[in-house]
């Protein structure tokens, strides 16, 4: 194959069953306990199961969920900072040497696990150490104090995608897999290729940081996370429907590519970062676009917290590469995008508006400034904001 990046820890993952063996764990998972999945969970076990999460083959084991609070390695030393974890209610554990079968949230059979390990969820040690804060107001803090207090860990087979295949969030035409994108990236013959994550309809400070990793790279992933957001995020379903009418008009087909993402996000900031660009490394992609406040939420970290931690860790063994971007806007000045570093702001010359205040304008069936928010994309989420689907 071309000279992709190899898979984090290096070989690649499959645990999709399809075909007969996909029959015929059905046939098997009807005689085992079944697990409802969160969310959250299913995600996960999606990305298990197609070698986004490699080398994880399986829920985490203890080993492996400690060093990633503490040291944000496995126990293996691979970098990795996000625990992925299958946590369930007390009493309602599976034994080890148990196959149990897991259920997505929307009933169907997503996959089935090996139980290899029992152990209490140290929530303790999770919440202080992923998210820098053990606020309850924080949506990823929250979500965890709301698991279980058992989590079980083995291999998985998985069956199914985590979200109603014939559903609005599931776009099939463009949920790759990283064996997928890999391919298609061998296809066009890049090997230097950004991802650009994002959980958001691409804004034009989203566009300007794509633009200027793209002139750098063979090409650019744009690769909007699909899974579970929080309440009052932007729909998945709206945030592509712009994100294609953007793209249709301003990016070029032959340096561009649109893949989703079926993670979950957990609004961790820095931490969340680093689990991003694993993702993407799994995915073929060679660079990864870091800006301001990435995966942030509220204001619990720092403006550029989640690039200063790529300091703490081995870049070597992470293997892709971070692109730092600094904050940036329309400049009236200027006449054009800038950062701080590229052009010396005057106080106020920058068009930047607060998520709250997009969303007002939207609701009213207004566009926010073009320099701001491309029409195009604007019409797109106004659209479904008269329909009752702009948020989550
Ligand atoms: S995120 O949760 O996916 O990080 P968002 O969709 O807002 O949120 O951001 C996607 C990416 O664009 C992140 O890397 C983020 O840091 C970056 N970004 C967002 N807004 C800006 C901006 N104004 N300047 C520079 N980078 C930005």
């Amino acid at each position: 194959m071309s000279g992709l990046i190899s898979y984090h820890g290096g070989t690649p993952v499959d645990r999709v069953v399809t075909g007969p063996r996909a029959a015929e764990l059905a046939k098997e998972a009807a005689s085992l306990t079944s697990i409802k999945l969160t969310p959250k969970q299913s995600c996960d076990l999606e990305l298990i199961g197609i070698g986004g999460f490699a080398p994880l083959t399986g829920f985490m084991g203890k080993a492996d969920f400690e060093s990633v609070c503490k040291n944000m390695t496995l126990a293996s030393g691979t970098v990795w900072s996000i625990p992925i974890l299958l946590s369930l209610a007390k009493g309602a554990e599976p034994k080890v040497g148990q196959k149990v079968a897991l259920f997505a949230p929307n009933g169907t059979l997503q996959g089935v696990m090996s139980v290899t390990e029992v152990f209490e969820h140290d929530k303790k040690l999770e919440i202080p150490n992923v998210f820098r804060t053990e606020d309850a107001a924080h949506p990823g803090v929250a979500q965890v104090q709301a698991e279980g207090d058992v989590c079980v860990a083995g291999p998985v087979d998985v069956r199914s995608v985590c979200v109603d295949p014939s559903g609005p969030e599931a776009f099939l035409d463009k949920r790759l897999t990283p064996a997928q994108t890999r391919a298609e990236f061998a296809k066009r013959n890049w090997s230097r290729i950004v991802a650009f994550q994002t959980r958001n309809p691409i804004h034009r400070a989203h566009e300007y940081v794509c633009k200027c990793a793209q002139e750098i790279c063979d090409g650019l992933l744009i690769h909007p996370l699909v899974g579970e957001t929080k309440k009052g995020d932007i729909t998945a379903a709206a945030r592509m429907k712009a994100i294609d009418a953007l793209v249709a008009k301003y990016f070029s087909p032959t340096a561009t590519m649109v893949s989703v993402l079926p993670a979950a996000m957990r609004y961790a900031g820095p931490r969340e970062a680093i689990h991003h660009a694993i993702m993407r490394k799994n995915y073929g992609c060679s660079h990864f676009i870091v800006g301001r406040d990435h995966a942030g939420v509220g204001n619990y970290y720092g403006t550029y917290d989640a690039q200063k931690i790529f300091d703490q860790i081995d870049l070597k063994n992470l293997g892709i590469q971070p692109l730092m971007f600094e904050h940036t806007g329309y400049s009236k000045s200027y006449g054009g995008m800038v950062s701080q570093k590229s052009y010396p702001k005057i106080e106020g010359d920058i068009i930047n508006l607060s998520g709250t205040a997009v969303r007002d304008l939207l609701l009213k069936g207004e566009r926010p400034p073009v320099e701001f928010t491309r029409p195009e994309v604007a019409d797109v989420l106004i659209e479904a904001g008269r329909q009752g689907t702009l948020f989550v």
